[in-house]
């Protein structure tokens, strides 16, 4: 398994300071630094955010109230008037960064195109002026289903310029999950191009938004506006269907930036909890702008000279917040690739960096581990020497790949950022400072300052150093989800209430398992409930068992993760068949190809396996604990004497 280990990580006493001159240059130069804004931000975390927002953000009008926390509902900055377009755009307009690259974009085959802050306005106010014409007003929902070009950003830019709220959802979702995310948004509005690159393929984009809307599948969308990419030729129906291209011609580069008030919506992004149905995430306009803004900066220290590479796609909150918003928000220059790593190419990732003298990249361990089994030749073969900060997400890194990364692709030289966060938390929050905080290979290592996080147990109460338990946030912080879209009590209960709230206070439960060292590092385990994370994305067992219930051959599903020594995890399912189907290959098949057209490429089962009858309790709830075991290879381990029927448990460990 290449997940660490309790053992492994308490083994693990590596630790790399930041060399000096990387220190020298950076925005936070040291650990006293580091400690002194910490203590600030602790001590009084109002100031220290309103302060920031002063500092960094351009207002059109200040807030009255810094914070209002009724817990667990939080709002920042109350009063105040923003636009996150504005302070993408508009105001480096005024200044040399005019002319700066703001996206390079490469495309898969070949093409490749470069925008300059002054490009970026132009386009994203066209396409702001086409979401109008098209009758979206502030307030409405926009869906954004795109490959990675760069209409993706300008389309929620646009968006947010003029108050609309995008959701974006990644274009490797299959049409049904697209679906149930538009009708759930109730949204007027789809942006999706002809087609994408993937893997040497093109991913029929527009078809699939066709299934989505067939027999009104969601009503409530008017228009679906098209970018022209692949060129493979589709059905555009007359009335609803509108090439980005012809309406673009038309369109008015004048389009000013609608101010928002700073609790208005910005989006909504659709992730995977417990439950079957993955939850609408939401995150509103000033407190998000400043958390993106204030993470990227100190955490990547990213300075102007910097070309930035954040490999997500900007289907995830990886692309949202750090593709788009952290590094426009900051003038930086952002890179954005349309390809993917694979047998025909496997140094193409390399390629990217050395063409554009890439400074800061960022990946996952998944693609890390990936790199490793291809073989270090392929980065040896380029000039990697612009890169002088590497940083990591999605999972924990295992301390080997963590040890490659820095050896091979950083040249020994560049800090490596492990980032813990989520979806929900819009941002950074347990991260090294590069220029401050010594890393140890494995480690997210501490809270970004204004977060007081903690490890406890069920009750709330700190655990010692070194043991395990649940990774939990004491204080709001600007960037945090405000509710769950349509749902405050699933809110409430996904996050505020596993540990119930004692005398006021509220603790943000992440679902985490955690341990805290002597140092105050904090070493991630991975989930605690029912998600599991498959290459970096996130999957809700119930999800995918919903997905095969509703297959007709399937009576019962029970999915679990399965360690894989590149995905982190995999996607193993345990099924009974209804009485007139049997087991056979073909079904199998049947069935993963089944998940894919449920929910997409990224859930379909590594694994599945035909039983007779599931492990049950007396209470008749599947004990998932021994189908992780059997499906890890593991003997089945701890009690089994709530299990009803023990030859459930032979028949498994024979079965197919
Ligand atoms: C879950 C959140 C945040 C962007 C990518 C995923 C896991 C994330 C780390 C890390 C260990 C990590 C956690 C978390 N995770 N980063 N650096 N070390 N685990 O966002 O899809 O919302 O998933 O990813 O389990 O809860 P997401």
């Amino acid at each position: 398994m290449s997940e660490p280990t309790i053992e492994s990580i308490l083994q693990e006493k590596r630790s790399f300071p930041p060399s000096l001159e990387f220190s020298q240059k950076a925005h936070v130069k040291s650990l006293e630094d580091y400690q002194q804004l910490y203590d600030q931000a602790q001590a009084n975390p109002q100031k220290f955010w309103a302060d920031l927002a002063q500092q960094e953000l351009h207002w059109f009008q200040k807030w009255d109230q810094v914070m209002d926390w009724q817990p667990p509902f939080a709002k920042w900055f109350v009063g105040g008037k923003i636009n996150i377009s504005y302070n993408c755009l508009d105001r480096h307009l005024t200044t040399w960064r005019r002319n700066k690259a703001a996206l390079i974009w490469e495309g898969e085959p070949g093409d490749s195109r470069t925008l300059t802050y002054a490009q970026l306005h132009r386009e994203v106010s066209q396409m702001a002026n086409v979401f109008k014409q098209l009758g979206v007003q502030k307030g409405d929902r926009v869906g954004i289903y795109m490959p990675m070009i760069p209409e993706a950003a300008i389309a929620m830019l646009a968006c947010a310029r003029i108050g609309a709220a995008h959701t974006v959802v990644f274009g490797g979702f299959s049409s049904e999950a697209l679906k149930d995310r538009l009708v759930d948004a109730a949204a007027k509005l789809v942006v999706t191009a002809d087609g994408g690159w993937r893997k040497d393929a093109i991913v029929p984009l527009k078809e699939q938004v066709d299934k989505s809307l067939a027999n009104n599948g969601a009503p409530t969308v008017e228009n679906v506006l098209v970018v022209e990419r692949t060129k493979q030729g589709i059905q555009m129906e007359p009335g609803r269907d509108h090439w980005w291209h012809d309406l673009q011609a038309g369109a008015s580069a004048d389009c000013p930036a609608e101010p928002m008030d700073a609790e208005d919506l910005l989006f909504i992004l659709y992730t995977s909890g417990t439950t079957g149905k993955p939850k609408g995430v939401v995150h509103t306009t000033g407190g998000y702008n400043l958390y993106t803004h204030m993470t990227l900066k100190w955490a990547f220290d990213i300075q102007d000279t910097d070309v930035y590479w954040c490999t997500a796609d900007v289907g995830w909150i990886t692309g949202h917040s750090y593709i788009v918003y952290g590094p426009l928000s900051n003038g930086a220059t952002t890179l954005m690739y349309e390809g993917a790593p694979r047998a025909s190419n496997p140094g193409c990732f390399w390629d990217v960096v050395e063409k554009y003298g890439v400074n800061i990249f960022y990946t996952a361990p998944t693609a890390i581990r990936a790199f490793i089994k291809m073989g270090e030749e392929h980065p040896n073969a380029r000039n990697l020497s612009s890169l002088r900060l590497l940083g990591t997400v999605g999972e924990p890194i295992n301390p080997e790949a963590w040890m490659w990364y820095h050896r091979v692709i950083g040249g020994e030289r560049c800090p490596i950022v492990d980032t813990w966060w989520q979806t929900e938390t819009g941002g950074f929050m347990i991260t090294p400072l590069p220029g401050a905080t010594p890393t140890k290979p494995g480690s997210a290592t501490r809270p970004f300052p204004g977060i007081i996080a903690d490890v406890v147990d069920l009750e709330g109460n700190p655990v010692a150093d070194n043991q395990g338990g649940y990774l939990v946030v004491k204080h709001p912080w600007p960037g945090m989800l405000r509710t769950v879209y349509g749902n405050p009590e699933r809110f409430r209960r996904t996050y505020w209430e596993h540990i119930p709230p004692k005398d006021g206070q509220y603790l943000y439960f992440a679902g985490d398992g955690a341990r805290k060292d002597e140092d105050g590092y904090f070493w991630v385990m991975g989930r605690v409930d029912d998600v599991i994370n498959v290459a970096g994305h996130r999957l809700g067992t119930m999800e995918v068992e919903s997905a095969l219930v509703s297959h007709p051959a399937v009576a019962e599903a029970a999915v679990v993760g399965k360690p894989d020594e590149v995905k982190g995890e995999e996607v193993c399912a345990f099924v009974t068949l209804e009485g007139s189907y049997s087991a056979s290959e073909e079904l199998k098949q049947d069935l993963k190809q089944h998940v894919v057209k449920e929910i997409g490429a990224i859930a379909r089962p590594g694994e599945i396996r035909f039983t007779e009858a599931m492990p049950k309790t007396r209470s008749g709830k599947i004990m998932r604990r021994l189908l992780r075991n059997l499906a890890s290879g593991q003997e089945v381990a701890g009690d089994t004497s709530t299990l009803e029927d023990r030859s459930v448990l032979d028949k498994l460990r024979g079965g197919s």
